[in-house]
């Protein structure tokens, strides 16, 4: 399999550093093919704007999407964000490497997604979902939280994971068509023992080397829904009514 890690922590030392040190050796041992982009070792510029292109669709006015559009039309991504998109379309699996920072993904991975999936080539033209541009690929979230796990629970102060992880499952992975993989979650990595990283190290070898068949979570089915992307009738109300996408009978 063609794994492509996207590393999102300042640290080589951290726990980050660890879990991306660990996924790259087991994969590459068993006879997958492995690219990393550790984005601060890159430097990486995480700041959408004009930056993205060297073709110009409007000078006087800066859309986004349209300038994302052409761009994709007349190859016109600068050398940086294409390098990021071919690996993207070389990877058969994607896995983001990310501390958990503010209930969401560290400014420069945030501003990796910003970047890299532009209109016309990760997503449009009613390319999304089941539909979308990655459809039979796989990804997963690799993260570490400071807040210990009953924290993070329905009955917590901080809500479940599922819920804070949403927004990058479903609004950027699921979105673009990748099958998402159920996250892999270490909680305070800082607070454990030198047995207990090992231990988490070796659950996580075994997940990355699982990916292919770990388990994965619900979907959209884009025929479920008309054009307006109202669900149809007599489809039966979804199980993600709190936005979290786990099926009620699986709630604690
Ligand atoms: C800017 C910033 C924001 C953070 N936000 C959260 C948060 O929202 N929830 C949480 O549990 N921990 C939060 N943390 C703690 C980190 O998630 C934690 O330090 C990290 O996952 C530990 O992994 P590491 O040892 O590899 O750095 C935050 C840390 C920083 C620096």
């Amino acid at each position: 399999m063609r794994v492509f890690i996207v590393h999102a922590h300042h640290e080589a030392k951290s726990f980050n550093g660890a879990m991306t040190q660990t996924a790259q050796r087991a994969l590459l041992a068993a006879g997958h093919e492995v690219l990393v982009s550790d984005l601060y070792a890159m430097g990486f510029d995480p700041v959408s704007d004009r930056r993205n292109f060297t073709t110009v669709r409007d000078p006087l006015l800066l859309r986004q999407q349209t300038e994302e559009s052409y761009a994709s039309e007349h190859n016109g991504f600068v050398p940086e964000l294409q390098a990021e998109m071919d690996k993207l379309f070389w990877a058969e699996a994607l896995i983001l490497q990310f501390p958990l920072w503010w209930f969401g993904l560290p400014a420069i991975l945030k501003g990796w997604v910003d970047r890299v999936f532009a209109v016309g080539r990760a997503y449009g033209g009613r390319r999304w979902f089941d539909r979308g541009v990655f459809a039979g690929r796989r990804a997963m979230c690799s993260v570490t939280v400071g807040g210990l796990a009953p924290m993070y629970s329905y009955s917590g102060i901080n809500g479940p994971m599922s819920a804070i992880l949403f927004p990058i499952n479903h609004g950027i992975l699921a979105f673009t068509g990748f099958t998402v993989v159920e996250p892999f979650v270490v909680h305070g990595p800082g607070r454990i023992t030198p047995a207990q990283r090992s231990e988490y190290l070796e659950l996580y070898r075994y997940r990355v080397l699982g990916l292919a068949s770990a388990n994965v979570l619900p979907g959209p089915n884009t025929a479920d829904y008309d054009e307006s992307l109202v669900r149809k009738a007599g489809i039966s109300p979804a199980d993600d009514q709190d936005g979290s996408r786990v099926p009620a009978a699986r709630r604690p």
